[in-house]
């Protein structure tokens, strides 16, 4: 199958183009300036050509933070592998990378399987792990190690949630230390949990039980703080450091103070630390459980700090943490008692779409828009140059773009199998069109011509920006 995309401006994180894209089988096999349709006559051996006049031609996003079907707080997230992968595809996202878990008391390697299991068959859309390691002990070292060699790079450690995903200081040491060994990247939730959960008791003891608790119990400072002991961890061990879900200026000012310093110290930060704030957790009666999520929720001086650092490259991603649950029936889980609501937003579908909002304000170039939705976390994950960017060899992955388009975000339209929208009502500038993963269209003219089980696992090379 060929297929020709004409007429469009091509946009890498290196620059724009008017450019003509031959796609053959799974692969980008040619680009040229346009007009090549003719003069090299790619239009007559093409099978489908679409036209991409007036539009964007960009890699295909990748979202370096899901939890599809995640357990948590005696529920799961909402989103299967299925249904996650195919609203991430509605809306140009076509790799993830979710978090497989590792249980207290089981290993690295049977986490890994059982995460397998679920995805496998199942998803839309190219998919890779992180792995989660909530048991540092001799024998989960090791496995580290073997788990870099199947292409899992990548380790998310916790400073949060005492008794469920916490690892104690010396833990964080010692898996830092074998990542140093292995090549591997420690991603890192950096909230101080232990100093949490004493706010959080004394809050309920108080009879301080609503959605906005959630947040006044979760300080930034305490983020803060827990970046710089992560830093500071990460250094001692000299292992690179990913901090995910990054939402407050004093974290920020921790990662901007290291990367200043030479040190390999990545971070991402979300969507709605930057288009939602703590006004949202504090909505009348039980409507802020909508927007509990870990870190949570600040003030729009935090956001602010964040759109800056995407510009300055101390943010180096946007990654959504899609972890959805239900109003209904997931959220109320916690009414009454704020400490019991699951963790975590819908999301995926909407991270290219929101993230343009910073190219159509003026914040970010078309082009950044690409490096920190595509290009930076295929680097950062070792997915490039078969992600991230539109040249000859790489994958089929493209998404065509209507920067003029509006829409307006809605759950009666989304895709996502959660019941309600953090972002409902939001009308937007900019819209996919199109969508092929690996050569194959999956998204055209409203309509989805994908199907589970095309989605491909990633093995992943490790962190392409250490030297
Ligand atoms: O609230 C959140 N972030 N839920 C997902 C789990 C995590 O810590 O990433
Ligand atoms: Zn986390
Ligand atoms: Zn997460």
């Amino acid at each position: 199958m060929r297929t020709l995309i004409s007429g469009g401006t091509v946009v890498n994180s290196s620059g724009s183009l008017e450019a003509d894209v031959l796609v053959d089988g799974e692969k980008i096999v040619a680009i040229g300036a346009r007009g090549s349709e003719v003069s090299l006559g790619w239009s007559e051996g093409a099978d489908r050509i679409i036209d991409a006049t007036g539009r964007l031609v960009v890699p295909g996003g990748i979202d370096g933070h899901t939890h599809m079907e995640m357990p948590f707080g005696g529920t799961f997230a909402i989103d299967t592998f299925e249904s996650g992968t195919i609203a991430a595809a509605w809306g140009g996202t076509t790799s993830i990378i979710d978090f497989a878990i590792q249980s207290k008391g089981a290993s690295l390697r049977e986490g890994f399987e059982s995460w397998s299991e679920k995805a496998a068959g199942s998803c839309a859309i190219d998919y890779g792990f992180h792995m989660i390691v909530s048991d540092v002990n001799e024998s989960s070292l090791k496995e580290m190690d073997q788990l870099v060699d199947e292409g899992i790079t990548s380790f998310k450690l916790f400073m949060a949630y005492p008794g469920v995903f916490y690892s104690t200081d010396g833990e964080i040491l010692q898996a830092m230390q074998r990542a140093a060994g292995n090549g591997a990247t420690i991603m890192m939730h950096a909230e101080n949990g232990i100093a949490i959960d004493v706010l959080v008791a004394q809050a309920l003891a108080r009879g301080e039980s609503d959605p906005r608790f959630h947040g006044l119990t979760r300080p930034s400072l305490l983020e803060g703080e827990a970046t710089h002991r992560a830093i500071q961890l990460a250094k001692v061990a000299g292992a690179p450091l990913y901090i995910v879900h990054l939402s407050a200026s004093e974290a920020l000012d921790e990662v901007v103070r290291a990367r200043d310093a030479g040190g390999n110290v990545f971070a991402e930060t979300c969507p709605q630390y930057l288009f939602l704030s703590e006004a949202d957790l504090a909505r009348e009666g039980f409507e802020g459980a909508k927007y509990v999520c870990s870190p949570p929720l600040r003030s729009v001086e935090h956001s602010h700090d964040l759109w800056r650092g995407l510009r300055t490259n101390d943010l180096s991603v946007v990654s959504t943490d899609h972890c959805p649950f239900c109003f209904k029936e997931q959220k109320e889980l916690g009414r009454g008692d704020f400490s019991k609501i699951p963790n975590g937003l819908p999301g995926v579908e909407h991270r290219m779409d929101l993230i343009f909002q910073g190219v159509v304000s003026g914040q970010l170039s078309v082009e950044r828009w690409v490096e920190i939705t595509s290009t930076t976390p295929a680097r950062m994950f070792g997915l490039f140059p078969r992600k991230g960017v539109i040249a000859p060899g790489a994958d089929g992955d493209i998404v065509i773009y209507d920067p003029a388009a509006t829409q307006t975000i809605s759950a009666a339209t989304h895709h996502m199998a959660a019941d309600y929208s953090a972002y409902e009502g939001m009308t937007l500038t900019g819209r996919v069109e199109s969508v092929l993963s690996r050569g194959t269209v999956v998204i055209e003219e409203g309509a989805f011509f994908g199907r589970p089980g095309h989605g491909c696992f990633l093995e992943r090379s490790t962190n392409q920006y250490l030297v």
